[in-house]
């Protein structure tokens, strides 16, 4: 058992102290961005307050303290995610642009006609939308692995579907709507085997738990950072050296170049080939204290805490009335979604809105996985270590008092 006093950590994050309608706020929309903790916000205060500079392009004071500011947290990222190579960690605007840039540079470089990706029924729209523009792109094709009703992939399906003309599989990690925790490992190991490039969509993993790039066996690893506490338009692709190296860049301009001339341009040495223009500083400052943070808490307490967030919400949910859980997964991050009888998922976050408490409604940027489960839109709790049970107790009777408005 950690002995951390988790209610001292939920008063380091000054987002959480704030009434909504009155009410304390109750914030369990943290798949959708986590609250920042006093650390970060301070960090990127301090750096527009004082050595505010660009990096990478001047010798005075001020730069050079930016420059070794940005990248030291290059360093905390790599180390984060276990990475062999800091130059293999390339700091993006978010999940987003990371899975962007390998659809198009590393398809640009590697699928032809007549090949094939492979997405699966639960990836969030940023996993599935660049893959059929890149396939449209350069003549391939799209498969779907399917998952069950308990929200888990059919890996025997999802093998079946690796023949030879797939080149590249992309699979979630923690899925953002359903929770479920892929045995990303296992899958990336077969996909390896079979001589299929990966790429692994981390945003909702690496809050939740200790991820190793190395262990997962993974070629490409995408997150966000404000999921993990850090601040928004900062996110994070890592890859393997050899692919990032044969890639062509994706973005052009500024401090991607080793030479520029008229006649033809040179690119610099990772990981600046994918860093184009002047980057977030202080987004990239404030990750790095994100990745302090949530280092100095440690995952195995952090773990432990979400685990027996997720074990109460899903006893106490299960008991709502007419509540019906979208997915069970067996293995899972505190991520909930459901729909209730007689009440519209955006009606019902409206009330609870209205007690203060933060869920959100919609389809989660997940279409497809709403047309499995034969829904338009569902209500999602998602927890982060700063909650507490009796929030979730205020989630269940706002949900019981709502039905019963709704009805
Ligand atoms: N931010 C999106 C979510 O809420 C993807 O899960």
């Amino acid at each position: 058992m950690s002995n951390v006093d988790w209610l001292a950590v939920r008063a380091q994050f000054p987002g959480l102290t704030r009434l909504v309608h009155g009410k304390p706020l109750v914030y369990l929309d943290n798949a959708n961005t986590a609250q920042k903790p006093e650390s970060v916000i301070k960090a990127m205060d301090r750096y527009y307050r004082e050595y505010t500079a660009n990096v990478n392009r001047s010798v005075h004071s001020l730069s050079e303290e930016a420059t070794a500011a940005f990248d030291a947290s290059r360093d905390k990222v790599a180390q984060l995610l276990n990475s062999p190579d800091r130059a293999t960690v390339i700091f993006t605007r978010g999940t987003t642009e990371a899975i962007n840039l390998v659809a198009y540079s590393w398809c640009a470089k590697f699928l032809k006609p007549g090949d094939a990706i492979v997405v699966t029924q639960m990836e969030h729209h940023a996993n599935i939308v660049p893959w059929q523009l890149a396939c449209e792109r350069h003549g391939a094709t799209l498969k779907v692995a399917p998952i069950n009703e308990r929200g888990e992939l059919v890996l025997e399906a999802l093998y079946a579907l690796l023949t030879a003309e797939v080149k590249l599989l992309a699979l979630v990690h923690v899925s953002n709507a359903l929770g479920t925790l892929n045995p990303v490992q296992q899958i990336c190991a077969q996909a390896r085997a079979l001589g299929v490039t990966t790429l692994v969509d981390g945003s909702q993993a690496v809050p939740h738990r200790r991820v190793d790039v190395q262990a997962l066996g993974c070629d490409f690893f995408a997150f966000t950072g404000h999921k993990l506490y850090g601040p928004t338009g900062v996110g994070v692709l890592w890859g393997r050296r050899a692919l990032l190296e044969a890639m062509p860049p994706f973005l052009g301009g500024g401090d991607m170049i080793e030479r520029v001339s008229f006649s033809g341009t040179t690119y610099a040495q990772l990981p600046n080939k994918f860093e184009a223009g002047t980057p977030n500083i202080a987004g990239v400052i404030g990750l790095g204290a994100a990745v302090d943070y949530v280092e100095a808490l440690g995952f195995t307490a952090i773990e432990e805490r979400e685990q027996q967030l997720c074990a109460y919400t899903l006893a106490q949910l299960l008991a709502v009335p007419g509540l019906r859980l979208l997915g069970e997964a067996a293995e899972r991050a505190p991520v909930f979604s459901f729909v209730v009888d007689g009440a519209h998922a955006h009606d019902l976050a409206t009330l609870l809105d209205h007690e203060g408490i933060a869920v959100r409604s919609g389809h989660h940027c997940a279409h497809p996985l709403m047309q499995y489960f034969g829904v338009a839109a569902s209500a999602r709790a998602s927890l982060a270590f700063y909650n507490t049970t009796a929030e979730v107790d205020a989630l269940c009777q706002g949900i019981t008092r709502a039905r019963a408005m709704l009805a």
